[in-house]
């Protein structure tokens, strides 16, 4: 699918890889995009810059239903169909099993990663799906595609990643799945896990954490750059062939245990 003109959801488009997904979508594709954040300051703020009749933003908390399939149907309304959908919104949750008391009180904070970063996924996916039902079938009968942000850490989880590796993991899990069941229907699912990106998540770990993981570079020996995570998305809708897929974006970059 040619993306020229086409409407993109990008959830996490705030801030970040999603920032930058939707800058370089109207930069390099024309294309119109609906924000869906919870930052609702980072949102208006970058829809206001980019303007209204290219950017449409929400602000909505992923892990609600309710505020996700209200805000699909508005960007919908807005901008007559949607295409495709970036899912980037997610949390870091670094947690311990046990506390240094050694007793277990982690568990509402691993719900609520998976409700975000998961469910929160599978919401956007599933309300933009039903959306892209709608659309024409192009020659190829393609109607959508959906991009769903993993992690390298859905495969390398670090100490102290279990609730953030079990929920990438999980995303990873939802896509072929998602691209089987929604073949039919002319809508491709991807995934891509990428490495090391310097974004405000990265910025928010520990300073030896991130030191540890620069020191572990491959090649390229620096971070990702948000232009070469959105440039992938945009080559995942633009490739038909393209189904089912998770792919790692990481210089071949691996997360250490810890
Ligand atoms: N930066 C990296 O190195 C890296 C590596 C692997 C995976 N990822 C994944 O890429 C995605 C983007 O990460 P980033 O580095 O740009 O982080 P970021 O913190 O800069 O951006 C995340 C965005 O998601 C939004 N968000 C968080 N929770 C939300 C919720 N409940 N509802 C709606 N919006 C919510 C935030 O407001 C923010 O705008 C995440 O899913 C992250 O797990 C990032």
């Amino acid at each position: 699918m040619k993306l020229a003109g086409k409407t993109v959801v990008v959830s996490g488009g705030a801030s970040g890889l999603g920032e930058g997904a939707v800058r370089y979508l109207l930069r390099a594709h024309d294309a119109r995009v609906l924000v869906l954040d919870h930052n609702a300051q980072a949102g208006s703020s970058l829809a206001a810059e980019l303007g209204a009749e290219r950017v449409l933003f929400a602000a909505v908390d992923i892990a609600d239903e309710a505020q996700v399939a209200a805000a699909v149907a508005q960007g919908r309304a807005h901008f007559g169909a949607l295409h495709a959908c970036f899912n980037f919104a997610g949390i870091v949750s670094p947690l311990r099993i046990l506390d240094r008391e050694g007793r277990a009180s982690a568990g509402e904070r691993f719900r609520r990663t998976l409700m975000v970063n998961l469910a929160g996924t599978f919401h956007v996916m599933s309300h933009c799906v039903q959306a892209m039902r709608e659309n024409p079938p192009d020659a190829d009968g393609e109607r959508g595609v959906v991009v769903n942000i993993a992690s390298g850490a859905a495969f390398d989880g670090q100490v102290g990643q279990s609730a953030y590796s079990a929920s990438k993991a999980g995303v990873v899990g939802l896509s072929l799945p998602a691209a089987r069941e929604l073949a039919p229907l002319g809508i491709r699912v991807n995934a891509i896990a990428p490495g090391a990106f310097w974004t405000p998540m990265l910025q928010s770990l520990p300073a030896g954490v991130v030191d540890r993981i620069a020191a572990d570079f491959q090649f390229p020996k620096r971070f990702g750059q948000p232009d070469e995570i959105a440039s992938l998305c945009c080559t995942i809708v633009e490739n038909a062939y393209l189904n089912g897929e998770c792919i790692r974006l990481d210089g071949a970059f691996r997360l250490p245990p810890r």
